[in-house]
């Protein structure tokens, strides 16, 4: 297999949810806490990433890897409104710069899911003065880490709320077959509500129906989303010219059997078609892909019969990021990085399979001209997934979450490979 060139960025991807632990600013950890909430478990420490960055982001090179996808956490360095926490900027300070020394690129990601406690209060995502908050928030980040920065990701999954409109919409018109979303949502228990989790998110957000990032979308809050992604870049652009601005997407990749065709035209002018006007002036899109949905005449069809799953319920499909990169650059043309890419399971070796293939296709596009410039796998270590917590294990690096000790998988070293000579 030809090797990735050297300057083709190579890595693993983290959100600092899912792995520093006690985000206890952020709507996320309020609503684990919610006894009627829809999160299996609450993140608590979570892998202390926090605290164990270094050791994680020596592993990472160790294994041959060049660059490491991270978010920086809003919750904690504008805990207030306006109120920027100076001891956590010097916290990401210190990860950044340790990256540097390491000589491995730092991605960073502004917004990935979860958001300050106040922010909800003040109507979230659904909020018109949501955009300008999320300018003030980025151009402080640019400002402060900028010179040691190329490339940053304003929101993980732009798209995200609409995907979970769209799913909640098809629960309730009671349609048999229904869509997947592409992370871990409790669809079901998300949808349940009830009189208990009204008052509790009540008492958390001063409203029974918070409009945190990862619940449905309204097409006023997509507008909020791609108002709020503009705004953030022209902030960093004024701060620090020379970064690579851009969002991702979670990219499905949409299929159709013959009369579903038009469904699934639509769901991909959804998920993707849409967003292209305000694309057009980035200078790449993070492409987020774990599966496909194939579309029937009567919507979204249940996996086929005897495929292989993932811990997620999803098709084992790795041929999906490859699919997914083509479509996309047939109508954005600035750079591609594939932001997340990744499987949950338990059998590492069906893992490498995995990144062996998707790693291929993103070869044979590249090798068509297709201007992809980097691959993160997801995630660097074991991390908590959401609603569905700790169960699911995508990482390249085990941990024993009662020592906090990391093992490192064969695909650590599997992936690093394709960098080494
Ligand atoms: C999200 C991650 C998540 C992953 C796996 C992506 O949609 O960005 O936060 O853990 O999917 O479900």
């Amino acid at each position: 297999m030809k090797r990735f060139p050297e300057e083709f960025l190579l890595g693993a991807a983290t959100a600092a949810h899912q792995v520093e632990g006690n985000n206890t600013n952020s709507d996320t950890w309020a609503q684990e806490q919610m006894p009627h909430g829809a999160y299996k478990e609450p993140s608590g420490d979570a892998v202390d990433h926090y605290h164990r960055y270094e050791e994680d982001i020596l592993l990472l090179k160790q294994a041959g890897l060049n660059a490491y996808r991270f978010s920086v956490e809003w919750a904690r360095i504008e805990p207030e409104e306006g109120v920027f926490d100076r001891a956590e900027t010097e916290h990401y300070r210190r990860v950044i710069r340790f990256c540097r020394e390491q000589g491995i690129e730092p991605v960073i990601t502004l917004h990935h899911f979860t958001s300050p406690v106040w922010l909800i209060r003040k109507g979230g995502w659904e909020a018109d003065t949501t955009p300008d908050d999320f300018a003030r928030y980025a151009s402080y980040i640019a400002g402060e880490y900028g010179d040691d920065l190329r490339y940053i990701c304003t929101i993980n999954e732009a798209n995200m709320g609409i995907e979970i409109y769209t799913v909640a919409s098809q629960i309730f018109q009671q349609m048999v077959a229904v869509g997947k979303v592409q992370v871990g949502v409790n669809m079901e228990d998300l949808m349940r509500g009830g009189p208990e989790i009204a008052a509790e998110n009540l008492a958390a957000f001063g409203t029974d129906h918070p409009a945190v990032f990862v619940s449905a979308r309204t097409p006023h809050g997509d507008e909020i989303i791609m108002k709020a992604h503009s705004a953030a870049r022209a902030a960093i652009r004024e701060a620090a010219p020379h970064i690579k601005v851009g969002w991702t997407l979670s990219l499905q990749d949409v299929q159709s059997v013959p009369g579903g065709e038009k469904r699934a035209a639509k769901e991909w002018e959804e998920e993707f078609g849409h967003y292209l006007p305000v694309m057009q002036e980035d200078d790449f899109l993070g492409v987020q892909n774990y599966s496909r949905t194939v579309i029937g005449p009567d919507g979204p069809m249940p996996n086929p019969e005897g495929a292989e799953l993932t811990q997620m319920d999803y098709e084992y499909y790795p041929e999906g990021l490859e699919h997914v990169l083509r479509r996309a650059a047939e109508d954005f043309h600035g750079d591609l990085i594939v932001t997340e890419n990744g499987i949950a399971t338990a059998d590492d070796g069906r893992r490498v399979a995995f990144m062996d293939r998707a790693t291929q296709g993103v070869r044979a596009c590249m090798d068509d001209g297709i201007p992809v410039r980097g691959y993160f796998y997801w995630s660097l270590l074991d991390n908590y997934e959401w609603q569905k917590g700790y169960g699911m294990t995508f990482g390249l690096i085990a941990v024993d979450r009662t020592t906090q000790k990391r093992m490192p998988k064969a695909s650590l070293s599997a992936l690093g490979q394709l960098r080494k000579d």
